[in-house]
C-alpha cells in the first residue's frame, strides 16, 4: 500500500522469517528491517508507529512508541481488555501524542452515504437498527484458541459502525452466546446481542464465524428503521424504502477509502493537531461494547455500558 503523506521507515517483526517475507514481497524494506521496536526506535527517527502486532501487544508496544514521541495508529481491537486500552489512552495524553484506532469498515463510501441519509432525517427518527453478520473462515493461529473469537476479534468493526451509523452511542446490552456441534474454533462464534443506544435506539446484532451456508459479507447486512422509513445495506448496495417506495442508493464518491482513508485521517489530525476521528479515547466506547457484551454473556443478564 502506498501513501503520498506516509514512508516506511523501518519494520519491525519478532519473527525473523516474517521479516524476510517482508523483503522478499517488497524489496525496498532491504536494511530496514528489526526485530525489537525498542532497538529500532534507538537507530531509526520516525514520526508514527502503525501497529499490527496482535492485540496482546497492543500496550505495550504502543507505550513503547509513544514514550519515544511517536503518534500511534493501531490496529483494532485497541486491545485486549479495557483497562489496557484506558492506559494507551491515558500515556497518549501524557506524551502529548495522537492514538488513533484503524476501524477500517467506516471509512468507505457505502457507511459514509448511510450516515448522510440518516443525518438528513431523509428515513426520519431512527427506532431500531438490525445487523445480521454470517461467515466461516478457516482460522488458525490466535483466533482459533481465543474464547470468544467473534466478539473478541471481529464485532468491533460492527458495533464502531453501528455508532457511527446512528449517530449515537450505546447505554446497556444483553449478550446470549454458543458453539454449535460443527464448530472448528475453540471458543464461542456464535452471538445474539440486544443493545439500547441513546435517543431510545435499539440495536439487534446476530453473528456468527463458523457459518458452513449462507455467508454476508464482511460489513453485514444492515437494516435501519426509523418513522418515514428503512435504509437496507447489503451485499447489493444500499436501498432506501420510504413509504413503500424502494430506491437503489448511489453512494457518495470519496477520493480515498478504507486503509487509505483512515491513514490520511491519521495525517490530517496530527497536522490540524486535533482528534482523530477514530481516536483511542472515542474507540474505548466501541471497545466497551464488546467486553460489556461478554460481561453480560457471563452474567446472564442486561449490564449498563
Ligand atoms: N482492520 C482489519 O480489517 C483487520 C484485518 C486483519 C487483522 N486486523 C488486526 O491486525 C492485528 C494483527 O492481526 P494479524 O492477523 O495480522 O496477526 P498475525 O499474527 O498474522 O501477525 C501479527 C505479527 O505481529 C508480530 N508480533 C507479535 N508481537 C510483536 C512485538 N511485540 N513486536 C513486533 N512484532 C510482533 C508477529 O510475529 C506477527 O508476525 C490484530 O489486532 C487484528 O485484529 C485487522
Amino acid at each position: 500500500m502506498s501513501s503520498k503523506e506516509w514512508e516506511v521507515v523501518a519494520i519491525v517483526d519478532i519473527n525473523q522469517e516474517i521479516l524476510k517475507k517482508s523483503v522478499e514481497k517488497y524489496p525496498s524494506l532491504e536494511g530496514k528491517t528489526y526485530t525489537s521496536l525498542k532497538d529500532c526506535l534507538k537507530k531509526v527517527k520516525a514520526d508514527a508507529l502503525l501497529n499490527v502486532t496482535p492485540p496482546s501487544f497492543h500496550k505495550e508496544t504502543s507505550i513503547i512508541a509513544l514514550k519515544e514521541g511517536l503518534h500511534v495508529l493501531v490496529e483494532k481491537p485497541l486491545s485486549d481488555t479495557i483497562k489496557n486500552a484506558e492506559k494507551i489512552v491515558e500515556q497518549a495524553e501524557k506524551y502529548g501524542r495522537k492514538i488513533m484506532v484503524s476501524q477500517n469498515y467506516r471509512y468507505n463510501r457505502i457507511p459514509r452515504t448511510i450516515r448522510k441519509i440518516i443525518e438528513q432525517g431523509e428515513i426520519g427518527k431512527i427506532s431500531w437498527c438490525i445487523l445480521n453478520f454470517q461467515k466461516g473462515p478457516r482460522f488458525g493461529g490466535f483466533r482459533a484458541e481465543m474464547p470468544f473469537p467473534l466478539l473478541i476479534d471481529m464485532s468491533i468493526h460492527h458495533f464502531d459502525l453501528s455508532r457511527y451509523l446512528l449517530g449515537t452511542d450505546p447505554v446497556s446490552v444483553y449478550a446470549e452466546s454458543w458453539k454449535p456441534h460443527w464448530s472448528w474454533l475453540k471458543g464461542d462464534p456464535c452471538v445474539f446481542l440486544i443493545f439500547d443506544f441513546e435517543k431510545d435506539i435499539h440495536f439487534n446484532y446476530s453473528g456468527s464465524w463458523v457459518s458452513v451456508g449462507k455467508d454476508t459479507q464482511w460489513p453485514g447486512i444492515w437494516e435501519i428503521y426509523g418513522d418515514k422509513g428503512t435504509v437496507i445495506w447489503d451485499n447489493q448496495g444500499i436501498k432506501k424504502v420510504v413509504e413503500g417506495k424502494e430506491e437503489n442508493i448511489e453512494p457518495i464518491t470519496l477520493e480515498r477509502e478504507d486503509r487509505y482513508l483512515s491513514l490520511y485521517e491519521f495525517y490530517r489530525s496530527i497536522i490540524e493537531d486535533r482528534e482523530p476521528e477514530t481516536s483511542g479515547k472515542d474507540n474505548l466506547k466501541s471497545l466497551k461494547m464488546v467486553f460489556k457484551s461478554l460481561e453480560s454473556i457471563k452474567k446472564g443478564r442486561k449490564v449498563n455500558l
